[in-house]
């Protein structure tokens, strides 16, 4: 298979030297024509002038008005260089030009029927003399027994002159050819120089040298653009090993700190005999980690899964207002154990188009929150509501509410405010990471805010289902 620099090439050369020898042809065929019409043209218009000089009267003996026997005449240069005769209708030549001397033109039968037809003839002669020669036979009809006056002319000059010509032509042609495919090529060999740095570049990227970007050849073109989208796709893909090697590195981290907390409680309560009642102080204490580390582990299967996308379940018209019965239902135990209120606002009914597992994973979340971070007596508030063509549910709190410093990590993977790490809550951070992905998969958001009298509003926003 041949490069696309060498195609590029072959289809350009095939364009130039079509266009060229089309060229080069049309004007060879029009020159030639012109110059052989010129020919044709002196030829008829001297037979035209000896036919008129033809006498009348059959008596007189026809004559052809040669230069060279009329001394005192000036000079013709029409007559110079062609051969006259005077032919009667059985072909016998009754007058020439002295420079036929002792040849004549071929006057044939066919030519002699054709003429007494009253057709003007005209034909090449290659085998006349030494140049090939093109001659006219006119005919001359009232003259009596004379039929016709031919008059020839070297075709020598003008196939010399058409020579010529192609000559040129055919230098030109190669002039151009030459020009136009040294233009070419220096015209591709800028645009294939940008694309073989780009290309150079992009094989020195690596995953050590994501920051790298692609050289810009300064252009606005097709290569300029091209580059712009490689460069912003390097971004993006940067982003996100960046994102995947952070993750990985917090998920070993948080993962760390529970196993050695568990081996640490293992090794103790092994390193001597010990009463029942310590060993199940002890065996507690490794259930509390344990408990963690299948929570950990939980929350890393489901954002392994809805960064492979395998999390979206299929889209569906779900209420709203169900589906935020059902999660405070669920959460009402573990609300009522901390003697937290949990209020469903009444509102208008509302549905949005998502999946009702996911859903209720991140309203489960949201409540698990202001539950989890709400002080004993305080009251939580679900309330479901519509604005244009957004579904909205908003789950708020009397709790300590948000830093204003830590409002732009909330989302991030492993991200644990300040209060949550004091107050020794429980979790690993990961639970709004969760819900905001989840959400963004179908199309909506999670927007983090404090009420104006203290305490933590969530509100997911979804396309509404109208
Ligand atoms: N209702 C809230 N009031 C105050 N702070 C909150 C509230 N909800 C979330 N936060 C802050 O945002 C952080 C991140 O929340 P996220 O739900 O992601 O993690 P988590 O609850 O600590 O752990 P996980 O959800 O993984 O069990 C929390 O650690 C806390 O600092
Ligand atoms: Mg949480």
């Amino acid at each position: 298979m041949l490069s696309l620099r060498t195609r590029l090439a072959l289809a350009y050369l095939a364009v130039i030297v079509f266009v060229v020898a089309v060229t080069a042809f049309g004007a060879h065929w029009s020159l030639s024509r012109a110059v052989h019409g010129q020919l044709d043209a002196a030829l008829l218009a001297l037979a035209e002038t000896e036919m008129a000089m033809l006498p009348r009267d059959t008596k007189q003996p026809a004559t052809v008005h040669d230069p060279s026997r009329e001394t005192t005449a000036p000079p013709s240069l029409v007559r110079l260089d062609r051969l006259v005769q005077i032919v009667n209708s059985d072909g016998h030549v009754v007058a020439r030009s002295a420079n036929l001397g002792e040849a004549t033109l071929p006057a044939p039968a066919a030519l002699l029927a054709r003429l007494a037809a009253g057709e003007t003839v005209f034909e090449t002669l290659e085998g006349f003399g030494e140049e090939p020669v093109r001659m006219v036979s006119v005919p001359a009809p009232g003259h009596g027994p004379l039929l016709a006056v031919q008059v020839a002319g070297s075709l020598d000059d003008v196939n010399n002159v058409v020579g010529s010509a192609s000559i040129l032509f055919v230098v030109m042609g190669l002039a151009l050819l030459l020009a136009v495919g040294t233009a070419g090529a220096l015209l591709t060999r800028g645009a294939f120089q940008a694309i073989g740095e780009v290309v150079q570049q992009a094989h020195r990227i690596g995953e050590a040298s994501m920051s790298e970007r692609l050289p810009h050849p300064g252009t606005q073109d097709e290569i300029g653009r091209l580059v712009d989208t490689l460069n912003e796709m390097l971004s993006r893909l940067e982003q996100g090993f960046e994102a995947q090697r952070r993750f990985t590195a917090d998920a070993s981290h948080e993962l760390r700190s529970p196993l050695s907390r568990l081996r640490t409680e293992l090794e103790v309560a092994l390193r001597r005999p010990r009463d029942a009642a310590a060993y199940v102080d002890a065996l507690r204490s490794c259930m509390e980690e344990v408990e963690r580390l299948t929570l950990l582990v939980e929350e890393l299967l489901v954002l392994a899964r809805i960064d492979a996308g395998q999390e979206r379940g299929p889209v569906e018209t779900v209420s709203l207002n169900e589906l935020a019965e059902e999660a405070v239902r669920r959460l009402q135990p573990m609300a009522r154990e901390r003697q937290i209120e949990i209020v469903l606002a009444h509102s208008q009914p509302v549905t949005a188009s998502v999946a009702r597992g996911a859903a209720s994973l991140v309203l489960a979340n949201l409540l698990d929150n202001a539950v989890k971070f709400s002080v004993s007596g305080q009251r939580v508030t679900v309330d479901v509501a519509s604005e244009g063509a957004d579904a909205i549910v908003r789950v708020s709190d009397r709790g300590p509410g948000l830093r204003l410093d830590e409002l732009p990590h909330l989302f991030e993977r492993f991200y644990r405010g300040s209060t949550a790490r004091s107050e020794q809550t429980s979790g690993v951070g990961l639970g709004l990471a969760i819900s905001q992905a989840i959400v963004g998969s179908y199309g909506g958001r999670i927007d983090a805010s404090n009420l104006p009298d203290g305490g933590a509003v969530f509100a997911i926003r979804l396309p509404r289902n109208v």
